[in-house]
């Protein structure tokens, strides 16, 4: 495979996504495995990991080199600290050193305004877009120190950068992602670890649907008039800053719909 990424330099990497049953994640697994890179997939729907999983063997097979592309399934909660903490017991012995963490799980529930914020589903934006994520990276952070050598990849936000009405709690939670990786990247700065936060606009994946709990036409109506991202497209950036040289830490991503300019601001074509 030519163009933007460098196979030799993801051929035989070992990928850990998650997240990866559906979305971004799932599209950054199939790019990666395409690339030649071995890939694990982790989420908490089996069925689902299984169906991203066939996509990525078979990405690498038909579009990418033949080369590397092995694919393993874990099934994951973020959220669950003694699942997260019994991660490299779940890996077959060859998937045991890992090069590259995508820390993409995450999700957004409701648009209700502080006072009326369901607790239970704030819990479960805090549990897995950040203490999920935290409890990852402490984990990588020494296996990759162990190895001096790993890239950890954030899947930031928009909304990290920027509140806006409707979002309180889910930009609180990509604003401590924010914070904690600028953080990590100081941390890191004497070893050759890398640290990349990518940070999207409006991308269409099932995270409206999420956000809106299930109701499809209310989620569909956000990318009324405007052409959003597709996962593919956040897919390529991550591709893209994983397969630069090492040497290079492509530190931020910040990437939006050519329309959008930030989380209030889109112009679309019905307006
Ligand atoms: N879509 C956007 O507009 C947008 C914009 C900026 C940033 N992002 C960020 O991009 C990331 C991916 O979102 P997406 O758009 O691809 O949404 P998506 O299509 O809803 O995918 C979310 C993924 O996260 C997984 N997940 C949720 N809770 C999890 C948990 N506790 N443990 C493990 N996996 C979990 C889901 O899998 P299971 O249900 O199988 O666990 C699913 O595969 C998120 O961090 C999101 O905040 C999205």
């Amino acid at each position: 495979m030519s163009g933007i990424f460098s196979t030799s330099r993801l051929f035989n990497k070992t990928a850990l996504i998650t997240g990866a049953s559906g979305g971004i994640g799932a599209a950054t697994a199939i790019l990666f495995a395409r690339a030649g890179a071995n890939v694990i997939v982790a989420a908490r729907r089996k069925e689902q990991l299984s169906v991203v999983a066939e996509g990525c063997r078979k990405a690498n097979k038909e579009g990418g080199t033949g080369q590397g592309g092995r694919v393993v399934e874990v099934v994951l909660d973020v959220a669950d600290r003694r699942g997260v903490d019994g991660i490299f017991d779940k890996l077959p012995a060859d998937f045991r050193k890992i090069d590259i963490l995508v820390n993409n799980a995450g999700l957004v529930y409701g648009t209700d305004h502080v006072g009326d914020i369901n607790e239970t589903e704030s819990d479960t934006m805090f549990n897995t877009n950040v203490m999920g994520m935290i409890h990852l990276t402490q984990i990588f952070v020494r296996h990759f120190k162990q190895n001096n050598a790993g890239h950890i990849i954030q899947l930031g936000s928009v909304a990290g950068r920027e509140g806006y009405a409707g979002g309180s709690i889910y930009c609180a939670t990509k604003h401590a992602l924010h914070g904690f990786t600028v953080a990590l990247m100081k941390e890191l700065v004497n070893t050759p670890i890398r640290v990349t936060e990518v940070q999207p606009g409006m991308v269409e994946t099932s995270f409206s649907v999420t956000r809106f709990r299930g109701d499809a036409d209310k989620a569909k109506s956000v990318y009324k008039g405007i052409q959003p991202l597709v996962a593919e497209d956040v897919a390529e950036d991550i591709v893209w800053a994983a397969s630069r040289k090492e040497h290079i830490n492509v530190a931020e991503i910040f990437v939006l719909p050519v329309n959008q300019a930030s989380p209030n601001i889109a112009y679309r074509s019905d307006q």
